[in-house]
């Protein structure tokens, strides 16, 4: 069985494109020499993340991750276990979709079309739900920054 665990949170600083570029890059490292794999989306100012790999390790990357200044208001949606990954042998996959008529923050990190697939054909998977949700503007489920963000934006 494996770890997985869905969170989401705010973007507090902003970040330039090689930030992200940087994080993503040393976070694919970090996760690739732990088993750790998953998939991180940006919508709106907003992240959503999944982690997905050995309890231990996973909910020990959690831990630094929410102590993480650059971003706030990181809830936590999902923690379980299944038996296989929803994103198999990817150490951090990444999509960024812009609200309608936006362009996108981070033009240069190219979305991980393997990833948005599987999330695709994962159907009525609730994890795969969510994310996709979140990509299309979905309100983010507990509340919190990601749903005032959200609802700003209907209103
Ligand atoms: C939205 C977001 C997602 C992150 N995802 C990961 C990740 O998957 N793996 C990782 O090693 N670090 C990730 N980080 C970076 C960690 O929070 C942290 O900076 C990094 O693990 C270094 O930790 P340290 O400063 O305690 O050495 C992420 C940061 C943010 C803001």
């Amino acid at each position: 069985m494996i770890r997985q665990l869905l969170y989401r949170s705010g973007q507090l600083c902003e970040f330039t494109g090689s930030d992200m570029a940087g994080l993503l890059r040393r976070a694919r490292d970090f996760n690739a020499g732990r088993g750790i794999g998953g998939m991180l989306l940006f919508h709106d100012g907003l992240f959503m993340q999944v982690l997905e790999g050995p309890a231990a390790a996973v909910d020990a990357l959690y831990a630094r991750i929410a102590a993480d200044v650059r971003h706030c208001e990181v809830r936590l949606l999902v923690r379980t276990e299944r038996a296989a990954a929803l994103l198999p042998g990817v150490p951090m996959a990444w999509a960024e979709t812009p609200p309608d008529g936006d362009a996108p923050v981070f033009p240069r990190l190219e979305n991980d079309r393997r990833a948005l697939d599987l999330l695709a054909r994962a159907g009525g998977d609730r994890i795969a739900t969510a994310m996709r949700g979140f990509l299309q503007g979905a309100a983010v489920p507990e509340g919190g920054l990601g749903c005032a963000r959200v609802a700003e934006r209907v209103l």
